[in-house]
């Protein structure tokens, strides 16, 4: 797709481009907007580089698309309430984000949209991962389709929070709420969402349901879901539909929750790393 008012590219890897031509601490027209809106559905994530910018700033930014949402286990810059610091300090072993998955697809309405800006990022380590769930749903078999299209899952953040995630990048998880100060309270919570989740704006199918936060299939036990979850998890996530992000301070990537996955590295010891974190409201996954 063409775009006349912001560079677009998108040759950085299988998913994603990385913007240019935009200072997003300044108001821009809605031409502008426009476009980034339309590259940000074309490629699922965008990458903003050289950025500057204050809390309100990046919210305000957000705000372009839709509400700001409020992340319930994690405690918000006390400044501004949609702000989430994400911050492993150098002696910190906790990984926010440790583990392939959509943001927080436990709860009844997940956000679209998470913008992350990185404050203060390692010279070396701290990438993020991405992968293109609408491209790997797209290359499934056609018996595989059919059979997904036909499945709900029981999603919970129990899987993060609590005791049942058995996986060690969720035990490297548990109690991440109390740890940042947020509220533990929805950890008993299951909701049900498709597995295949269809795109409101785009109408693309992609791959949804996420290991660590897919707790079974509807009418399954968790043992005959784990599996399946274990396929579509190692299928989604090869080179082929993967980009690596590397930070710089100033970075902001923005993704989209529907249709990519995503995967922060803890490869970094001994260094420190400071995010700041902004959601956008979503829909009920159909
Ligand atoms: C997240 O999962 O929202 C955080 C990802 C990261 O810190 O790279």
């Amino acid at each position: 797709m063409g775009y006349q008012t912001i560079s677009v590219d998108g040759s950085i890897g299988p998913v994603g481009a990385e913007v240019s031509g935009v200072d997003l601490s300044q108001p821009f027209s809605e031409a502008v907007l426009s476009e980034i809106h339309s590259a940000w559905l074309e490629h699922h994530v965008l990458f903003f580089r050289d950025q500057n910018l204050t809390p309100t700033q990046q919210a305000g930014f957000a705000a372009n698309f839709g509400e700001l949402d409020v992340y319930p286990f994690m405690k918000a810059l006390d400044s501004h309430s949609n702000v989430i610091p994400i911050i492993k300090e150098a002696d910190s072993s906790m990984n926010f984000g440790g583990a392939w998955h959509t943001d927080t697809s436990y709860l009844d309405l997940p956000p679209k949209a998470t913008l992350l800006y990185a404050v203060e990022v390692p010279d070396e380590g701290g990438d993020t991962l991405f992968a293109d769930a609408t491209a790997a749903y797209a290359e499934l078999s056609d018996g595989m389709k059919q059979t997904l299209e036909g499945l709900d899952g029981i999603y919970s953040p129990k899987m993060v929070h609590g005791a049942s995630g058995d996986y060690a990048q969720v035990a490297a998880r548990e109690n991440l709420g109390e740890a940042y100060g947020g509220n533990t309270e929805f950890t008993e919570q299951e909701v049900e969402h498709p597995l295949i989740r269809t795109h409101v704006e785009t109408g693309k199918k992609s791959i949804y349901c996420s290991k660590p936060h897919t707790h079974r299939i509807d009418g399954w036990t968790r043992e005959e879901s784990i599996p399946l979850f274990s396929y579509l998890m190692n299928y989604l996530t090869q080179d082929r539909f993967v980009t690596r992000f590397k930070w710089r301070n100033g970075s902001l990537a923005m993704w989209d929750n529907r249709c990519v996955f995503h995967n922060a590295l803890n490869d970094y010891a001994g260094k420190r790393r400071h995010m700041h974190r902004v959601i956008v409201q979503g829909e009920k996954p159909v």
